[in-house]
């Protein structure tokens, strides 16, 4: 089965981006972690970054009958867009949505996910870790289906 693993805009900063709340690894460093731990999985994996909306959309559309499942960091897109929300609801794929830092806690305007509304469940607050925890999650509810 493939997962996609796709990262919104800024995420290409990671590593020197705010590190007191994104934490110090970069995004390759991410992908690395991944991919070793999606193979453990029994999972094919392909990682994808954007900070352009549409790129997303294509990703997400792209997945439709191809991908088994979608872990999603839209960045800030996600308190942002409808197009986002309206790309996974046609895609009719299993989606786990993650945030590197804990939304909740921060500010008001990073409470609200459009993303959230289409997604199994979401992953937040565990920094880098929590792409391992959806491959996780992912991998249960693969099995499952
Ligand atoms: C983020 C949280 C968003 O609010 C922010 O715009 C990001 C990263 C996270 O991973 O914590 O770019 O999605």
């Amino acid at each position: 089965p493939l997962v996609l693993i796709v990262n919104g805009p800024n995420l290409n900063m990671l590593g020197k981006r705010q590190p007191e709340v994104y934490g110090h690894q970069t995004l390759a460093d991410i992908e690395t972690a991944a991919a070793a731990h999606a193979e453990s999985l029994g999972l094919d994996m392909e990682f994808h970054q954007s900070n352009h909306e549409g790129d997303l959309v294509d990703w997400i559309q792209g997945a439709r009958g191809r991908a088994a499942g979608i872990i999603l960091n839209a960045g800030a897109f996600t308190h942002t867009s409808v197009a986002l929300l309206d790309a996974l609801m046609a895609a009719e794929v299993v989606c786990v949505e993650v945030h590197l830092s804990n939304i909740h806690q921060r500010e008001e305007f990073r409470h609200h996910s459009f993303v959230s509304k289409a997604a199994k469940g979401m992953i937040c607050g565990f920094g880098s870790h929590g792409y391992i925890l959806a491959l996780d999650a992912l991998a249960r509810l693969i099995k499952e289906s």
